[in-house]
């Protein structure tokens, strides 16, 4: 029992929740109430400064000249595929092991998702089996930023270059992740992001953004946000509403100033992980990619006997989260494109075997301490 999360795991404590926002809200709630009192006296809640302020803020801290808030990521991902005006029928190379809305956002611009399996070290697209996937209907890719590790966007870029291929990055999870010092959202055509308050920059309610560098590309999106209106009345194109309000924009405003903070609180939260658990034997630690830098939005281990760590979490008190449960390819809402089991082999067995740990800036040492202890525990009983 010399070990401290030994120690701490033997007392009876209250659960480790997967994730909680109270602290973070509450050390910034003065500043959240001084926007929001400012915004109830001009009561503009949809557009205006607040939007832009933090739309310019937000495409600066992407290396971006170009943001777009919308009200979820799931928006980001449907407008940016309508933005490419693609013809129906289009495919659209993604990563089966994603949330659900990065192939719902193919679907409902009327294009079909085509799915290529993961690379098992860092579970993002493999970019090996990528050119495979290609055909002469293919017209964009959408690399998933899973977890929060940027996926290899240099091969991706020279994929897409050699094929005239769009991008879309899918980086809802990866809000201040770089590669070789670049940050994720600047590689793409358009980088998708989601605001959902628990993600690395979360509002206090659902919210989205596209960021680019593309002035028509950003002036489509923005008529697209606004049913095709630039000025009210008039409608150049269809659209929809999915614009974001001032309320939660000026609340990301404040949120932003924090966020390089709390990332690098995930990372060291994710390097104490690793350095405790890269020697319990039947689990494997995540692998961040040389000249990455992961930003955690999710620690992801995989474990030889996950009903077992989920019930030894149980006895501990500790929440953990499984993502994602079943592949995109596997899910009923896709059935249609008849893809069996087998069709992706790392991504199905990764499903197997992963699990999310509690991870998020607030989690503190001794909470850190009782999970480790936990899997540890966990790792010994299945005697592997
Ligand atoms: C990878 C990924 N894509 C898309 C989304 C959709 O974002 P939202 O929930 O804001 O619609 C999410 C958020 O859960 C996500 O994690």
């Amino acid at each position: 029992m010399s070990q401290p999360e030994e120690q701490s795991a033997t007392r009876l404590k209250d659960p480790v929740p997967f994730f909680d926002l109270r602290l973070q809200t509450e050390s910034l709630r003065d500043r959240f109430m001084e926007v929001t009192e400012a915004l109830f006296k001009s009561s503009a809640f949809i557009g205006g400064a607040a939007v832009s302020d933090f739309e310019e803020a937000f495409a600066e801290y992407c290396s971006t000249k170009y943001c777009v808030s919308l009200h979820s990521g799931t928006a980001a991902l449907h407008l940016a595929l309508m933005a490419l005006e693609l013809e129906p029928g289009s495919e659209v190379i993604t990563a089966p092991n994603s949330f659900i809305a990065t192939a719902e956002g193919i679907s409902f611009a009327g294009c079909k998702p085509v799915f290529v399996d993961a690379d098992e070290s860092t579970f993002n697209i493999d970019p090996d089996l990528i050119e495979r996937a290609i055909t002469p209907r293919t017209r964009a890719i959408i690399p998933v930023h899973l977890y929060g590790q940027p996926a290899p966007m240099d091969r991706i870029l020279e994929i897409a270059r050699k094929h005239n291929l769009a991008v879309i990055e899918d980086a809802c999870q990866a809000h201040g992740a770089e590669l070789h010092g670049r940050r994720a959202g600047s590689f793409g055509t358009m980088a998708c992001f989601s605001f959902y308050p628990s993600k690395n920059l979360g509002a206090a309610g659902d919210g989205g953004a596209v960021v680019t560098s593309d002035e028509k590309l950003a002036e489509r999106l923005r008529l697209l946000r606004n049913h095709g209106s630039k000025v009210k009345y008039y409608h150049d194109i269809l659209g929809h509403n999915f614009r974001l309000d001032a309320l939660q924009c000026a609340i990301l405003r404040i949120k932003l100033t924090e966020l390089n903070r709390w990332n690098n609180q995930r990372i060291e939260i994710a390097w104490y992980y690793n350095a405790k658990l890269a020697d319990v034997p039947g689990v494997i630690v995540p692998e961040t990619m040389d000249g990455a830098k992961h930003v955690f939005h999710l620690y992801v281990v995989r474990v030889k006997d996950r009903a077992l760590v989920q019930q030894v979490f149980a006895n501990h008190g500790i929440q953990s989260a499984i993502h994602y449960p079943v592949p995109i390819h596997r899910q009923p809402a896709y059935a249609d494109l008849g893809l069996g089991e087998g069709s992706f082999p790392v991504t199905e067995r990764m499903t197997d075997s992963i699990i999310s740990l509690p991870i998020f800036p607030e989690l503190t040492r001794e909470q850190q301490d009782r999970v480790i202890y936990a899997l540890r525990e966990a790792a010994g009983a299945s005697r592997v």
